[in-house]
């Protein structure tokens, strides 16, 4: 079997979120995020792709598995223990903003909430693993989305840097590898987690959208400055949720649209961030949608200045793209949308099985910026079984991971630059798209159920082993 070649002190590890797994609901003075007040089951995949969400908890009629998701706030030490018995050289967590600024607005970070990320950095420390950490991850302070209307609102931008001059003063010993907003473009389709703000009516989506975007740049651009200013030896990226976008057939007017959905959902965000400024295949879809955006003095030289160092992404799959779509052919449970491709198999949620694609992603990634790539997110979202003598047999994520990892490796044959792979929910968390538990990723299984039952005990899974394995040979036995 053919092996690949990893380069040393290649950044092996896992990827979490902190309202997906602490739990900790109102501990430590930490306040409301916009997790907090989004529901478990279909209802919230519902409220996501839907118009009109209005950020209230409705104790009566949902449930919210974000409160107390699997309790990594009591429990970080066992599951650290587990990252560092699997070998993790990395771990990916974000800082949930309401812990250090409960509302966003205050002018003090809040002590107890600080001292938390102390703890987990020391305790990751103590196991040799080094913590990248993403500064928003869906978890914006619910007091800046009712009150200020989320990124919208240009005063979000000064309290975004009070955030983050805090958190990098605080931890500039302790944390080296950073990423500004998760998946920043998923703002296009799901703008409540990433952009703090429920469209009203589908018409109306553009210039707020947009105009949020210019916000979130300038803030990236601002941390990705202060980063380099307080913590001149860290590396600070972007994060991107990448799924390349294929043309159904080779009728050009579906090659032309994938190539237009591509650049607006793959590479506009990206494009400011990386290279700096404004794309400009893009003045021609402002024009089209009306969208007119309010650009501060100072804001493009702040722009170009704040360039990331690094281009973190997610891949889970591709999307296929068609101009004209009948009925029957899209692909529903791809997230991202698309038709169907008929030559790949889905998960149990849809999501369209694609190892090549993360090949074909990180060449066109490293075609187009020339910058090292980080893969912070992949991983397989399935139903697991406890089998009677408690093991879990879940030979179908260690195919997924397997087949994904061959295709890095191709990659960097191909002349891709890596830093990493953390895969993504190593330890089982609370989905975001659905909130439930029974979507698991994990290499290490919660017992937590969807109807909030549980004794949160940590299982190994027979993917513990065997990524532990990989990681150990530095990814020459897959
Ligand atoms: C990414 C997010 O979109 O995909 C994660 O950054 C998320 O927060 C992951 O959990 C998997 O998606 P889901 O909906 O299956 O949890």
């Amino acid at each position: 079997m053919k092996t690949y070649t990893f380069r040393e002190g290649f950044l092996w590890g896992g990827a979490t979120a902190a309202n997906q797994i602490e739990g900790g609901f109102g501990e430590g003075g930490k306040g409301l995020n916009i997790a907090d007040v989004l529901p478990g089951g279909k209802e919230r995949y519902d409220i996501l792709l839907n118009p009109g969400f209005d950020f209230k908890v409705h104790q009566d009629k949902y449930s919210y598995p974000n409160h107390e998701a699997i309790d990594f706030y009591h429990r970080y030490k066992e599951d650290i223990a587990l990252f560092a018995e699997m070998g993790f050289k990395v771990f990916r967590l974000s800082i949930a903003w309401t812990r250090i600024f409960p509302n966003g607005n205050e002018f003090e970070p809040n002590e107890e909430g600080l001292a938390f990320y102390d703890h987990v950095f020391d305790e990751l420390h103590k196991h040799g693993i080094e913590p990248v950490v993403t500064i928003s991850h869906y978890e914006m302070p619910l007091h800046l989305v009712t009150e200020y209307g989320g990124w919208r609102n240009r005063q979000v931008v000064t309290f975004f840097e009070r955030y983050v001059n805090a958190i990098f003063n605080r931890y500039k010993n302790k944390v080296k590898y950073w990423m500004t907003f998760n998946e920043i473009n998923s703002g296009l389709f799901m703008p409540i987690q990433g952009l703090g703000f429920a469209i009203q009516k589908e018409e109306d989506k553009y210039q707020p959208t947009f105009q949020a975007f210019h916000h979130q740049f300038v803030a990236s651009a601002i941390a990705v400055k202060a980063c380099h200013e307080i913590i001149p030896e860290a590396k600070i990226g972007n994060m991107i949720l990448f799924a390349p976008v294929y043309s159904y057939d080779s009728n050009p007017e579906n090659v032309m649209y994938a190539c237009e959905e591509e650049r607006l959902f793959n590479y506009f965000c990206a494009d400011v961030q990386v290279r700096g400024e404004y794309p400009s295949y893009m003045k021609r879809y402002f024009k089209e949608h009306g969208i007119e955006l309010d650009i501060q003095e100072g804001d493009l030289e702040l722009i170009k200045e704040g360039t990331v160092d690094y281009i973190g992404f997610s891949y889970y799959m591709s999307r296929t793209e068609k101009k004209e779509k009948t009925g029957g052919e899209s692909s529903e449970g791809n997230i991202i949308g698309g038709v169907k491709n008929p030559f790949l198999k889905a998960s149990d949620w849809g999501w369209e099985i694609d190892p090549e694609g993360l090949r074909i992603s990180l060449n066109k990634l490293y075609d187009r910026y020339q910058v090292p790539l980080f893969v912070v997110e992949n991983g397989l979202g399935a139903y697991d079984k406890v089998e009677e003598d408690g093991s879990i047999q879940d030979d179908y994520r260690i195919d997924y991971l397997r087949e994904h990892i061959k295709a890095m490796g191709e990659a960097i044959e191909d002349g891709a630059e890596v830093m990493g792979y953390t895969s993504w929910g190593c330890i089982d968390l609370v989905s975001a798209s659905s909130g439930e538990f029974s979507k698991r990723y994990g290499m290490i299984y919660v017992d937590k159920q969807d109807d909030g039952s549980g004794t949160l005990e940590r299982k190994k899974k027979k993917s513990f082993f065997w990524y532990k394995d990989v990681i150990a040979s530095n990814g020459e036995r897959l």
